[in-house]
């Protein structure tokens, strides 16, 4: 049996699940993909931290050249974060014809053309399902089972760390502070939450998402971006008695050949299904012409679900690599779309 051997750049969050996913799932794992796969090396910041046991028989160094040049390892997992220093080492895994899978939205959604076109001249895999809603498969499904639809509208909550600050200080009363606190602790938020709770981090999903769903590119900052930081209580309060609930929304909106992309608290009624989305679970709405309107639930951030996607690009990478059709990334239809805002 052919051994592949990983490298993941990142024991955090997620990559304490990629471990453990990996771990647990092993003859199955092996199985599905008809090769073996091995973690040779894990970067990591601080040598000495205590990772538990998972951390048992795993060589872990501080330095990424170990991995990124390491002829040995075929596959880089990238849960480090980071845009300059992952663009870095993903570019370097790239050119030496490693295949990638990363979980990083932030260089994704901004260098994520650069890389793309990298990964194919070299022949690689480059997979991202983790970057876009934790554990909710959304990326394959628009990339794959939605190819043959034309996606009119894709919009709804797709920040974890929002919705669990707005669902703690409307259900449990939390102060806003009290509620991010949780969700870092929980491991939700972003290592600098501002991200999170200013619309950054959902905004640049969007990017990610428009690019998919309407093989359009558009800017961060193109994008109008407001976040949940300067809400009372009060207002939260106010919504409720009304027939509300306050919801961090992204929203990519085609209508004839101009998107409009936004990223802003809304007002969503009561008895719409975004509104009992709760905690840092996520759910996305993808409209089709054909299909009509399709609605995608599940855990938006945290260990377990978001490992469970970055596993499954890389059983993904692993049957290419076995079936010598490496070479493959999401990509869309690309097509004249015009971002609304810049055409009126
Ligand atoms: P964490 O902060 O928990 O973990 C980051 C890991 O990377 C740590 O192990 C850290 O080392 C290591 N690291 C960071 N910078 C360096 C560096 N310069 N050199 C060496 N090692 C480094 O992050 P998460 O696991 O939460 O997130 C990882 C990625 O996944 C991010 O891109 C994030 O946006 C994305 N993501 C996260 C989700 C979540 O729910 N947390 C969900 C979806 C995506 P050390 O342990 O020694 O400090
Ligand atoms: N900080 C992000 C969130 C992690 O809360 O949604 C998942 O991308």
């Amino acid at each position: 049996e052919k051994q592949l051997q990983i490298g993941i750049l990142g024991f955090g969050t997620v990559g304490s699940g990629v471990l453990r996913i990996l771990k647990h799932h092993e003859p199955k794992l092996n199985q599905m993909t008809g090769v073996s796969l091995k973690v040779k090396k894990v970067l990591v910041r601080d040598i000495l931290k205590n990772r538990g046991t998972i951390a048992d028989g795993i060589e872990l160094t501080l330095d990424a050249d170990e991995i990124v040049n390491d002829p040995e390892i075929d596959i880089i997992v990238e849960v480090m974060g980071s845009i300059d220093q992952a663009k870095k080492y993903i570019e370097k895994a790239l050119i030496a014809g490693k295949h990638v899978v990363t979980a990083n939205k932030d260089l994704m959604a901004l260098h994520g053309n650069e890389l793309v076109a990298l990964a194919k001249e070299n022949r690689c895999d480059l997979y991202y399902e983790a970057s876009v809603a934790g554990g909710i498969p959304i990326l394959r499904t628009i990339v794959d089972s939605l190819a043959s639809d034309e996606i009119q509208k894709v919009f709804g909550i797709v920040n974890g760390t929002t919705n669990f600050i707005l669902s703690k200080m409307t259900n449990e009363g939390k102060s806003y502070d009290q509620a991010l606190k949780e969700a870092q602790e929980l491991g939700f938020a972003e290592s600098d939450p501002t991200n999170d709770v200013d619309g950054i981090d959902a905004a640049r999903k969007m990017v990610i998402l428009t690019r998919l769903a309407f093989g359009m590119n558009v800017e961060v900052d193109q994008i109008e971006t407001k976040g949940i930081r300067d809400l009372q209580q009060e207002d939260i309060e106010i919504a409720d008695k009304l027939g509300y609930k306050i919801k961090l929304i992204g929203s990519a909106i085609q209508i004839k050949n101009k998107v409009s992309v936004d990223v802003g608290p809304i007002l969503v009624p009561i008895n719409h299904p975004l509104a009992s989305v709760q905690n840092e679970n996520n759910a996305i709405f993808v409209v089709g012409a054909a299909v009509g309107e399709t609605m995608y639930y599940g855990p938006g951030a945290g260990e377990l679900p978001t490992a469970n996607s970055v596993v499954s690009d890389v059983i993904t990478v692993a049957k290419n690599i076995r079936l010598g059709t490496s070479g493959n990334v999401f990509s869309s239809y690309q097509h004249e779309t015009k971002l609304a805002r810049d055409t009126e």
